[in-house]
């Protein structure tokens, strides 16, 4: 199977003409802005039909996709059974603005594999930490927040920000827009840095309402916590009163059956004090999480004060495309998703070592990304050292032999259960021609 794809200096004219009107109308052109090319030039695709492991574009060229809109579709795209169950749902009416019984089996499938004993719904992952991080604060009667560098969280303000001066000083807005109030109660670590968390809670342990980690870092790259990391983290909390809040929006049910949580808290015995989660366990559509322990989940509205809430939160259709898709992701979905990406990630290694590029192969469970760097990668410094203009070469001779991955070099490379020997070959057959391009980008030469 060949796609038909264009190149980065003569974009596909169909999408071209829908990016202008985009433009004219949507900032950008893109409703979130890592689907725009910035990072790797060009013009963005627009794709009108996406099945199985591929995505097809309005010029009908056909990609073998390993972007699985960012993160959800585990089982692939249009799966037939999580489609019938959706449309018998769409049936029976969209949202009822009542409790629902796939919302309840949801949550109980979501109890069943995590460590938490409740769970509230949201619509976006961005909702779900921001609650979380309200709910710790209510919970602790304290305000500070500890983030990580690189660690994404969603758009929610105090978590838009960057380190201050000093290590244990108080964050700076990361964009415009955000005010300096909202930030200044976050302190703003870099990643996998014991030392750093300890003279954090050092100097401010008592005011700490909670550490909020990407349970393995996915949004500077796959940036796995070293050995030991996400316990000591929880051993922290636990000693200075904070809650540990591990956001598995984008682990969740991929990295493992039970997430990052499932390689590392499952084994060593400990359980995070709230956890956000998103992507798989909306099947595709807008549906996210936050949960943790009855304690602390019922200081929630309306058993407790804190307040939160949602109009669609927990709506029949998007539950049981998640209630659907995690029922249908089982161990033979994740024993398949290891073989691939473990096909993938050797190719790489291959093609990117016979052009003589260095790289950086990183993963967590079943999800992995590339670093066009020398390795190893354990924090946002190290994974700045990425070769973004090498990248963006390799992205677009990648995109020339039908394989749309990421358009930029911090990103998880997601397959999926429909990821079959077909697709498989497309993606090993692209890859040494674009190490070739990553090299002569190297060289200066693209
Ligand atoms: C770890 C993590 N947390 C939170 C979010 C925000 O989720 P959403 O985009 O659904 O708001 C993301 C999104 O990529 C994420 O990767």
């Amino acid at each position: 199977m060949t796609a038909e794809p264009s190149s980065p200096t003569e974009p596909a004219p169909a999408s071209r003409d829908l990016f202008e009107r985009a433009r004219r109308v949507i900032p950008g052109g893109v409703s979130s802005p890592v689907r725009a090319f910035n990072a790797v030039g060009g013009t963005p695709r627009f794709f009108v039909e996406a099945s199985g492991a591929w995505l097809t574009d309005a010029d009908g060229g056909r990609f073998v996709d390993l972007v699985g809109s960012w993160g959800p579709m585990i089982l692939g795209h249009a799966h037939p059974e999580v489609m019938a169950a959706v449309q018998a749902a769409v049936a029976r009416g969209t949202s009822y603005g009542t409790p629902t019984v796939p919302e309840l089996e949801l949550a109980e499938e979501i109890v069943d594999r995590t460590p938490v004993e409740r769970v509230r719904f949201t619509s976006s992952g961005t909702e779900a930490t921001m609650s979380a991080l309200r709910l710790a604060r209510g919970f602790t009667g304290r305000d500070l927040v500890v983030k990580f560098a690189g660690c994404y969280h969603g758009h929610v303000d105090a978590l838009l920000a960057s380190a201050g001066s000093g290590l244990a000083t108080f964050a700076v807005p990361g964009t415009p827009g955000v005010p300096a109030s909202s930030t200044a109660l976050t302190l703003v670590l870099p990643y996998n840095d014991r030392a750093a968390v300890e003279a954090a809670f050092a100097e401010h342990g008592d005011r700490i309402a909670c550490l909020v980690t990407e349970a393995a870092a996915g949004n500077m790259g796959v940036v796995p916590p070293e050995p030991g990391f996400n316990a000591f983290l929880s051993d922290i909390c636990t000693r200075h009163g904070a809650l540990l809040v591990s956001d598995e929006v984008m682990t969740g049910f991929r990295a493992s059956r039970q997430g990052q949580w499932g390689l590392d808290g499952a084994v060593e015995g400990w359980i995070p004090d709230l956890m956000t989660f998103g992507k798989v366990m909306g099947g595709g559509f807008p549906a996210a999480a936050f949960g943790g322990r009855a304690e602390v989940m019922e200081m929630l509205s309306p058993v407790g004060p804190v307040y939160q809430a949602g109009t669609l939160s927990g709506n029949p259709v998007a539950t049981t495309a998640g209630l659907t898709t995690l029922r249908l992701a089982d161990d033979a979905v994740y024993d398949h998703l290891t073989r691939v990406g473990e096909t993938i990630k050797a190719a790489a290694t291959d093609a990117l070592t016979a052009a003589g590029v260095a790289h950086t192969v990183q993963a967590t469970g079943t999800m992995f990304s590339v670093f066009l760097c020398d390795g190893p990668v354990r924090d946002f410094t190290d994974a700045s050292r990425t070769d973004t203009a090498a990248y963006a070469a390799f992205f677009h001779a990648m995109l020339d032999a039908g394989v749309y991955l990421p358009p930029s070099a911090y990103e998880a490379w997601f397959c999926s259960a429909a990821h079959d020997d077909e697709a498989v070959s497309v993606i090993l057959a692209a890859l040494p021609r674009a190490a070739q391009a990553a090299a002569a980008a190297q060289g200066g030469q693209r």
